[in-house]
């Protein structure tokens, strides 16, 4: 049977040539065309396609289009034409479960995606999954949102599954900005803390895949680590595939993201994979020894541990990143219930926050959840934070945190001993304090952690000022 497809595009002849070119499909057959959101609405209404492509309209955005259309017609799967320049919207889209094709359209790609989306290949063999938010696999101008997701991911939306943890994510689009110290500090901070009367049991992911320091920065072993893990999951995978009569070393790529979105997750085991920070009680997975390692780490690896860490016993998951746009970096923002966005007070390290901030909001990505953060700030600074707080247009009601600049940190950084650790004075500690509190509320009564250092009485000047 023929998948029934409407176009929804303003640019009246990009669908007729669209439409001249599937006129003879066997697979597909056009069932309306729209060039406004009225008309769509209508045509939804009217001829109940299958299958929606959507160009571009300018009174709306694609993404919020694509969830009102699904809201009411559940079983509609979705493509999005992207120009060249628009194809930077491709993460985000992949993650609302929408195919991203590129420009101009070939009715080729149109008829596959729709043969999948009608019998995606291994679902004949693999029991039925909930729909998943999964990283990309892109082939030949065509970019796979993962099949399976009909459903922008748990993560995005804001829904919680029961037990879900608290998961943050430190990020900043520029290097050295102080996301490694902020996420340590963070770490320290909820490990010497209990919520309820009970201490909380808290992880440090560090997902800076390839020249990730963040063993380093506490003086911690580097193995077992990431990679360990995707070692196994390969193992488990493989193990998978030929359960399901299948030769794993025939498999392909997007195969492997399929049988990986049905595997089952296994978070009893994670502590295998972590190295403890005695002093603290912190977990930490930490990246690979060798960067050929982290070559060999694919999207639905990240998928499979983030999954797998939102279903674990950790109370609370700290995630430090690498300041790109990698789709391991990209998962962790939308896998997050909290990012810290950090920054210093600097334009270019500005000038990137308001990229990302512009790229997010695009996206519809929930504001609420990123917190912004302004690291290494001295007395006096050339722009305030009420200034930049108005150049990220920030809603009145949000708060920007900040973090002085402090003597001490790279001390702490060359010793191994977190500043949250250390008796002495620090300017730093509290703002980040103050920051940990505003991400996740915890109880006055504190764990004892093994302090080191000589303990201080003498009141801090310093904290009195950035207090
Ligand atoms: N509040 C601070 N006061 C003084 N120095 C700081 C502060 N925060 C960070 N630094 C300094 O900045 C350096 C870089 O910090 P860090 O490694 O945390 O940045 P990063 O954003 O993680 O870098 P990358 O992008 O390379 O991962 C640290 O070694 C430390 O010396
Ligand atoms: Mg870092």
């Amino acid at each position: 049977m023929k998948r029934r497809l409407l176009i929804v595009d303003d640019d009246r002849e990009a669908t007729r040539l669209l439409a001249n070119q599937l006129a003879g499909s066997q697979l597909i057959e056009i069932c309306g065309e729209a060039a406004t959101v009225d008309e769509a609405w209508a045509k939804l209404q009217q001829s109940r396609p299958d299958l929606v492509l959507l160009g571009g309209v300018k009174e709306t955005e694609r993404g919020v289009l694509c969830q009102q259309f699904r809201l009411a017609f559940p079983h509609l799967s979705f493509i999005a034409a992207c120009s060249a320049n628009e194809l930077v919207w491709e993460p985000f889209f992949r993650n609302l479960g929408i195919w991203v094709i590129a420009k101009p359209v070939q009715s080729g790609q149109v008829e596959a995606l729709a043969m999948m989306a009608q019998s995606p290949g291994l679902d004949a063999r693999i029991p039925a999954q909930p729909p998943q938010h999964f990283p990309k696999e892109q082939q030949g101008g065509m970019i796979d949102p993962q099949d399976q997701f009909a459903e922008p991911s748990p993560a995005f939306n804001g829904q919680t599954k029961a037990g879900i943890k608290h998961l943050i994510t430190v990020y900043g689009p520029k290097g050295g900005v102080g996301k490694t110290f902020i996420s340590r500090e963070l770490a320290i901070f909820f490990s010497t803390q209990k919520k309820e009367g009970r201490p909380l049991k808290v992880l440090a992911v560090d997902f800076n895949l390839d020249l990730g320091t963040f063993a380093t920065t506490l003086n911690l072993p580097r193995t077992p680590n990431l990679f360990t893990w995707v070692q196994d999951l390969d193992s488990q995978l493989h193990a998978f595939a030929q359960k399901r009569g299948l030769d794993p070393y025939a498999v392909r790529q997007k195969e492997w993201q399929e049988l990986a979105s049905v595997l089952p997750l296994s978070p009893q085991q994670i502590e295998k994979y972590v190295v403890e920070h005695t002093e603290s009680g912190l977990g930490v997975l930490t990246s690979p020894r060798d960067i050929r390692q982290s070559f060999e780490i694919r999207d639905y690896h990240l998928y499979l541990i983030l999954e797998t860490l939102k279903q674990s016993s950790y109370d609370v998951i700290l995630i430090d990143t690498a300041p790109d746009t990698t789709d391991a970096t990209i998962q962790a923002l939308f896998f997050a219930e909290h990012v810290v966005m950090v920054g210093t007070p600097v334009v270019d390290s500005i000038e990137n926050i308001q990229r990302l901030l512009k790229l997010l909001r695009e996206a519809e990505y929930p504001e609420e959840r990123i917190q912004v953060c302004m690291n290494r700030l001295q007395r006096k600074e050339m722009f305030t934070l009420e200034e930049i707080r108005a150049y990220f247009q920030l809603h009145p009601s949000k708060r920007i945190f900040s973090i002085p600049d402090d003597g001490e940190v790279k001390k702490s950084i060359n010793t191994g001993v977190p500043v949250m650790m250390q008796a002495g004075r620090s300017a730093a500690r509290e703002a980040i304090v103050t920051l940990g509190k505003a991400l996740f509320p915890v109880d006055e009564e504190t764990k004892k952690p093994a302090i080191k250092g000589k303990q201080s009485e003498k009141p801090s000047l310093l904290r009195w000022l950035w207090g």
